[in-house]
């Protein structure tokens, strides 16, 4: 949802900013530009392109730009069309303030009709143009103050999200950078500091990082940084350090980010197990005693996770769910009360739509317990409790490897809460343990086993123009799961379904022509999903099951199939997830769909 970097040191900030970009292209891709101060002439020199970063990058090929001040950012469109002139950076009428944005000016149309009036020209359809004029024309106005005065004058008449990169040749020297709504870091460097929306962007440079904070804005020279509060009075922030390293956000020899994020989850799965059992969270599992409804609230892959999650929770925990999409969710009449937990799901813990409804219900008075994937997250701050996935940076749009540590979270958390309200023994999670740990080598082996598989059935159906997915019990929203990943990288229809409602309407879709993915590995629904199956094939539809290892029966009745072994049932949903997974992959490579920038998508949607 747009990414936006800065650059003030001794380098050239062009490469930098191209770099940084790269990165953060996972964002948004419609369109891209940077912007760099020219100190010799005290001039801006922008440069924009519609499409990607490469784009970019062969656009600015030969031209030798350099500068040592500069900021960048990469657009998904909200106001207007990925167009050159819509492309960020904006500038200010006389030239004498740049910006990115990233976010969403809603008093945007009134501030324009404003500086209309007082004769200002707009060359672009987006909200962001506004407040570079803006910036220059309280300049204008008091030409004495500060630019940190002017900026914080000016960020209080704007109403929306935004994280914003600003520079100029008022005070050349200086990034200003402001946070509401939408993520901004500041990378912390020797002679030399950085900005930006996420981290990955800036740490070939520093491993060492401040995260801005709502109503937050930050002057950054390459020697100093100095952060205040919306009342201009000095805050004072501590940097600090990831672990990481930059070959965690590279593609490592693998054809697509998807592909190698798929093939992480043995490791990210065993390091949630370990993260999940390192943290105590005491204060949590005494609240849950006390908890008599949980409501999870997420959106897309997050989601299909709590609908998971639901099943486990009721099951072990004994407290009744209800699970919401967070667009709908903040907007009905929430009966909450203090002894309503709200679960907020999310890789980015930036998602605007999950935010924004939590934190409502937190108002009413629920505890507010987040998952999320991103250490320092606007979510992870606004929490009560945090549980973290402990996944790296997830580059690829789809979510995968985000998704089954989620699973994982949601599944220790209903038994560690069981364990405190006495509804299950010490041996009880033990002996569940046992199972949870066998999980990453058997998902090993079950990479080795299907990725061939799922690319050859890709082959046979990849000209479909829908697929059905079907699953019951905790097995339904893997279906959800799987219809999405093929939808949104593959472009072609899908729904997911339970299967019991087939009957019910959806059973006369089906003919030779429909592919119909079943999941019906040996649970308690097993017989249940069996008949389902019966019924899709007595109309000819296409069966393509995911099955327990060397199941003749399903076999028989199925035009193809994919193993997974045997485990404790209610691991299932993390073992069925992965050749979801990659059927998707293998029919959008084949389609020669762009895997890890879908078109419309961006990965992290900090606008509602
Ligand atoms: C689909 C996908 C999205 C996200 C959704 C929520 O592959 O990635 O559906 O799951 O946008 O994002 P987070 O989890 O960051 O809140």
């Amino acid at each position: 949802m747009c990414g936006i970097i800065g650059y003030v040191g001794y380098r050239n900030a062009v490469p930098v900013l191209l770099y940084g970009l790269q990165r953060l292209e996972y964002r948004g891709y419609d369109s891209a530009g940077i912007a760099v101060l020219d100190r010799l002439n005290n001039k801006f020199i922008i440069e924009k392109k519609v499409g990607k970063i490469k784009d970019l990058q062969e656009h600015l090929w030969g031209k030798n730009i350099e500068g040592h001040i500069g900021i960048g950012h990469t657009r998904w469109a909200t106001h207007g069309e990925p167009t050159v002139e819509n492309a960020h950076p904006h500038i200010s009428q006389s030239d004498i303030i740049t910006l990115v944005h990233n976010g969403i000016i809603e008093n945007y149309a009134y501030l324009k009709e404003e500086l209309i009036k007082k004769g200002y020209q707009f060359k672009s359809q987006t909200d962001t143009e506004v407040i570079a004029h803006l910036i220059e024309d309280e300049y204008k106005n008091n030409p004495d103050k500060s630019l940190l005065q002017i900026a914080l004058n000016v960020v209080k008449k704007l109403k929306g999200a935004y994280a914003l990169g600003i520079i100029s040749t008022i005070e050349p020297d200086k990034i200003i950078a402001v946070r509401k709504g939408s993520p901004l870091i500041i990378g912390v460097g020797e002679n030399e500091n950085f900005i930006a929306s996420d981290i990955p962007a800036v740490l070939e440079y520093t491993k060492k990082f401040i995260t801005l904070d709502d109503d937050e804005i930050a002057v950054i020279t390459k020697d100093n940084i100095q952060i205040y509060n919306i009342h201009g009075e000095k805050v004072e922030k501590k940097p600090f350090k990831v672990n990481w390293d930059i070959s965690v956000a590279e593609k490592a020899g693998y054809k697509h980010f998807m592909l190698k994020e798929i093939y992480e989850q043995p490791r990210t799965i065993t390091d949630t197990i370990t993260g999940f059992l390192s943290q105590e969270n005491k204060e949590l599992y005494e609240k849950i005693k006390d908890i008599q409804i949980i409501h999870i609230v997420a959106c897309g892959t997050s989601y299909h996770a709590g609908l998971v999650g639901k099943f486990w929770i009721e099951k072990f925990a004994k407290i009744p769910v209800i699970v919401d999409y967070a667009s709908e969710y903040r907007y009905r009449d929430l009966v909450i009360d203090d002894k309503t937990l709200v679960i907020a799901i999310s890789q980015s813990g930036e998602t605007a739509d999950t935010r924004f409804a939590v934190l409502e219900a937190k108002k009413k008075g629920a505890k507010l317990l987040s998952i999320v994937n991103v250490v320092g997250s606007s979510l992870s701050r606004e929490s009560d409790y945090v549980l973290y996935t402990y996944c790296g940076p997830e580059i690829g749009v789809a979510a995968t490897k985000t998704f089954t540590a989620q699973l994982i979270t949601l599944l220790l958390f209903s038994l560690k809460s069981a364990l405190s309200k006495n509804l299950i023994s010490e041996k009880y999670f033990e002996d569940f343990y046992h199972d949870l740990i066998k999980l990453p080598s058997i998902i090993e082996r079950e990479l080795k086993d299907i990725d061939k598989k799922t690319e050859d059935i890709a082959f046979k159906y990849h000209n479909a123009k829908d697929f059905l997915f079907l699953g019951r019990g905790l097995n339904y929203p893997i279906a959800l799961e799987g219809a999405l990943k093929l939808k949104e990288i593959s472009y072609i229809h899908a729904e997911g379904y339970p299967a019991g409602e087939m009957k019910h309407g959806p059973i006369a879709l089906i003919d030779e022509n429909m592919p119909v993915v079943s999941i019906i590995p040996k649970d308690n629904l097993y017989e249940k999903m069996l008949s389902n199956i019966q019924e899709v094939k007595a109309r000819k539809g296409k069966v393509i099951s995911l099955i327990t290892k060397g199941n003749k029966e399903v076999i028989e009745i199925s035009d193809d199939f994919i193993e997974i072994e045997e485990t404790n049932e209610n691991l299932y949903p993390i073992l069925t997830a992965i050749p979801l997974q990659l059927l998707a992959y293998h029919i959008a490579t084949i389609l020669g769909k762009d895997v890890d920038q879908p078109r419309n998508l961006a990965k992290t949607v900090t606008v509602e």
